[in-house]
């Protein structure tokens, strides 16, 4: 099978490629991806080599662009990795994540209704059903996003909807929990925690960090998402959770312990997100598990393994956040002090 990973030179759109790569030897895989701030070639470098692999610099909002991918490479499913993804930054300006997580859906799944293709997956997020304070969100939940990026992502879903409803394009939506794994850009908790810590810079953490986030390891999320690709059935919704739920301090303690470093670098700061913040996530997976996925990553192991790859992929973390981009972001969002003494 020819398939189209859009954004696939991002963070769980790169690990999606190397699992297809090792272990579908009958697959091709092309990338499409704008190679905004969030995607970057050195995270798809060690693919390059592979001749089952492609790589095409494009926006999924550009429908001639994605005309000519899908036709040249004879692409049979697009898995959809292409968005913006991050809620600080969408409390900041919401703009490229209506532009990309929005139109440019719209526009991918036009462009795959007109070449024919067999599957098309798009890849969501629980944050399209907002906060849960006890219990678990099923795919049935009603969607009540809190911050314009899970907003956008929300429409993205509701045009997966119609374009299935309306047209027959065959579109499956996943929505997995908070991912984390190699190669995540240094900006999420986990990945921008890690990698200040390893510089013995402070740490924001956003009130008292007792919210509560679902995590998954980015390689039980990539099979989660290669199995609906293959056994889902179109016009469906997968959730894709493990049942890791940890409060952020749980989380930021076993980052100072296994980085040996002392607890004077948490600081807390009032809360950014204020009432955009949400509280608890988690998912019910047990329609994904009928599919016969399990995810094979315990946490603690995960999270080790994760910290261990940003200490001996230094290179590759410190390139990005020697951009002015990142600088620029963290300085307009955290403010001058970011630099090293928040
Ligand atoms: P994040 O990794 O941005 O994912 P999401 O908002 O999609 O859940 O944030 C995870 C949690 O960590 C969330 O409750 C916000 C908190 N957080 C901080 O306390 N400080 C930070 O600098 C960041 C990036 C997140």
């Amino acid at each position: 099978m020819n398939i189209l990973v859009t954004g696939g030179a991002g963070f769980i759109g790169s690990n999606y490629c190397r699992l297809v790569l090792n272990r579908r030897p009958g697959d091709c895989v092309v990338v499409f991806d704008a190679l905004t701030y969030a995607g970057n070639l050195s995270t798809i470098e060690d693919l390059e080599r592979n001749e089952r692999f492609r790589f095409r610099e494009g926006r999924i909002e550009d429908p001639g662009a994605v005309r000519r991918v899908l036709k040249e490479h004879r692409i049979e499913a697009i898995v959809n990795f292409a968005a913006e993804t991050h809620n600080d930054r969408s409390l900041l300006a919401a703009g490229d994540f209506l532009r990309t997580n929005v139109i440019g859906v719209h526009v991918l799944l036009d462009c795959a209704r007109e070449a024919g293709v067999n599957r098309f997956v798009q890849v969501s997020t629980d944050e399209v059903y907002g906060s849960i304070e006890e219990g678990e969100f099923t795919e049935e939940s009603p969607l009540q996003p809190n911050t314009p990026y899970s907003a956008s992502k929300a429409a993205g879903d509701l045009q997966c909807r119609a374009h299935f409803v309306a047209y027959g394009v065959p579109v499956i939506v996943t929505r997995g929990g908070n991912t984390y794994g190699a190669f995540q850009y240094p900006e999420k908790l986990i990945s921008f925690f890690t990698t200040r810590l390893m510089d013995g810079k402070k740490v924001p953490v956003y009130g008292e960090g007792n919210q509560v986030r679902e995590w998954i390891h980015v390689e039980d999320h990539c099979s989660g998402i290669d199995v609906v690709l293959r056994n889902g059935r179109p016009g469906e919704i997968y959730n894709i959770g493990d049942r890791n739920e940890r409060r952020n301090m749980e989380i930021v303690d076993v980052l100072l312990d296994e980085l040996d470093k002392p607890r004077e670098l948490v600081k807390h700061i009032p809360d950014p997100r204020k009432g955009a913040h949400d509280k608890r996530y988690s998912m019910n997976a047990d329609k994904i598990r009928a599919l016969g996925w399990e995810p094979a990553v315990p946490f603690d192991e995960g999270l080790r393994a994760t910290i261990r790859w940003y200490e001996e992929n230094e290179q590759w973390w410190r390139a990005i956040c020697a951009e002015p981009e990142y600088q620029a972001f963290a300085q307009a969002f955290y403010g001058p002090g970011l630099g090293d003494d928040l």
